[in-house]
């Protein structure tokens, strides 16, 4: 017989979220430029803005808190830290910074050269700019399958394109090429995972060229949680076994322990160079901290020591991956056009599928951000021509990128599946009626065009 199952938790404190009327929402709206970001928190009923430093803690996360040791130098609490992140990840040296992209800021310093290439599957915004501010060349080698949003099935949609990197070795030399950095999961296409075998077949072709290989693993448990389901020959093996054998084929990784260190703050970066972690340490005592605290009070680094251990666990796993799929899985029977199969932190939603009469110089994805919030309170984000799209550098002509997509992210261990209810349910209510929306124009951006999507403003059409 085989038991249904439900949150592996209990609800030991709950915090009030409050309602608003469409009314009100409606002039919060106006008061931020239509722009999510800009909302308040407290008029937001259920946030799905992201699933970074969102999560809920447990007991032995906020008992932990208490051994916090806030010596400068050598605490006690560092060496938990490390012990935990030596236990998970197995690379031998570990440096602690205040968040995810300061570790970014610190491995594009090492790894990104001027005119040099730097390979990834889809690179996430930190270190993308980190890079591109140190001039070097950033590019996006996903499979095709993973390039653009559809629900073609398939298990790795995060994967690197090998031909794709063979051909840029061949063409431009190895020694125009500093580093490949594989996003476990990828955020960026739908928190889509990347297999075993891509990241040991990647890591083979870069070592014969000498580049150097990264893991930026903010999501790494959710990644080897799918390798664990979905990947021939991972189905008994544990957790922490699948992740030291991901993190074996890199040199370096970097981390946001805001998603799977199941804390709100903090980050790291894990190597087994030690020139490069030496660098490590000198660049966080400017930018960060001392190199034993970086940036973290050693409570939140006692609080990280827990939230690793917990992320592997499988219980914990299949619940998390579990209520993403099951949001997925209502808005289908709505008839919502999702990215499938959905990846492990929350549900993409294809824009130009929603609402095809907008342009996407309408903002379709953004538009209904708008939309969702409207009706039903719900905060989702954009990821599509606000997020992504760029500019000519000598025409400035608008260039729009192929991923249109809403993200409703999913934050870690915090919303029932009553709220992914709600959520769907307004959603399907939005489509119904999809054809009498209008897109969005824009009226104001910054003046640096990758991070507009932040302070953006818009007007209705
Ligand atoms: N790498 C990935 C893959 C990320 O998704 C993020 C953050 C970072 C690095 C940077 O980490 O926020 O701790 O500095 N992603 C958040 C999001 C902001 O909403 O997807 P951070």
């Amino acid at each position: 017989m085989k038991f249904l199952t439900a949150e592996p938790f209990r609800i030991k404190m709950v915090e009030r979220i409050r309602k608003t009327t469409k009314e009100e929402r409606q002039k919060y709206l106006i008061e931020a430029g239509y722009n999510a970001f800009r909302l308040k928190a407290e008029d937001v009923y259920i946030d799905c803005l992201t699933d970074s430093g969102t999560s809920a803690m447990s007991n032995e996360q906020w008992s932990a808190l208490m051994l916090g040791d806030e010596s400068y130098a050598g605490c006690k609490s560092f060496y938990r830290f490390e012990e935990s992140v030596k236990n998970v990840f197995g690379l031998p040296y570990v440096q602690p910074t205040h968040q995810g992209r300061a570790a970014d800021y610190i491995m594009a310093q090492v790894y990104a050269k001027r005119g040099m290439y730097a390979i990834g599957n889809m690179h996430f915004d930190t270190f993308r700019g980190n890079a591109e501010m140190l001039g070097a060349l950033a590019v996006d080698y996903v499979i095709d399958d993973g390039a653009n949003a559809n629900d073609k099935y398939h298990p790795f949609k995060g994967n690197i394109d090998l031909n794709k990197m063979q051909s840029l070795i061949d063409e431009k030399g190895k020694e125009n090429i500093s580093v490949v950095i594989i996003t476990v999961t990828c955020n960026n296409n739908g928190g889509q995972p990347v297999s075993m075998q891509n990241i040991r077949e990647v890591s083979t072709l870069a070592k014969k060229y000498d580049i150097p290989v990264v893991l930026d693993s903010a999501r790494f448990a959710e990644n080897a949680y799918f390798i664990q389901q979905r990947e021939e020959g991972y189905q008994n093996t544990p957790i922490k076994q699948i992740t030291r054998e991901m993190f074996s084929y890199c040199e370096t990784a970097t981390m946001s322990s805001k998603k799977d260190g199941l804390v709100n703050i903090g980050g790291f970066l894990t190597t087994r160079n030690k020139e490069v972690f030496e660098i490590a340490n000198q660049l966080a005592i400017v930018h960060e901290g001392y190199i034993t605290y970086g940036g973290m009070a050693g409570r939140d680094m006692e609080a990280l020591a827990v939230g690793l251990q917990e992320v592997c666990d499988k219980d914990y796993l299949e619940y998390r991956v579990n209520q993403v799929k099951y949001l997925g899985d209502r808005l289908k029977m709505y008839g919502v056009p999702i990215i499938e199969p959905t990846g492990g932190h929350g549900v993409y939603v294809d824009g130009r599928k929603f609402f095809p009469q907008m342009l996407q110089s309408e903002f379709p994805s953004q538009r209904l951000v708008v939309a969702l919030y409207e009706e039903a309170g719900v905060r989702a984000v954009e990821l599509g021509a606000c997020a992504f799209g760029s500019k000519d550098p000598v025409t400035k002509e608008p260039i729009w990128p192929e991923l249109e997509t809403m993200r409703i992210a999913i934050s870690r261990r915090v919303y029932t599946d009553s709220h992914m209810d709600v959520i769907a349910n307004a959603l399907g209510e939005i489509y119904k009626n999809r054809l009498n929306y209008r897109g969005l124009k824009l009226v104001h951006e910054g003046k640096i065009t990758s991070l507009r999507h932040f302070t953006a403003g818009f007007e209705l059409l």
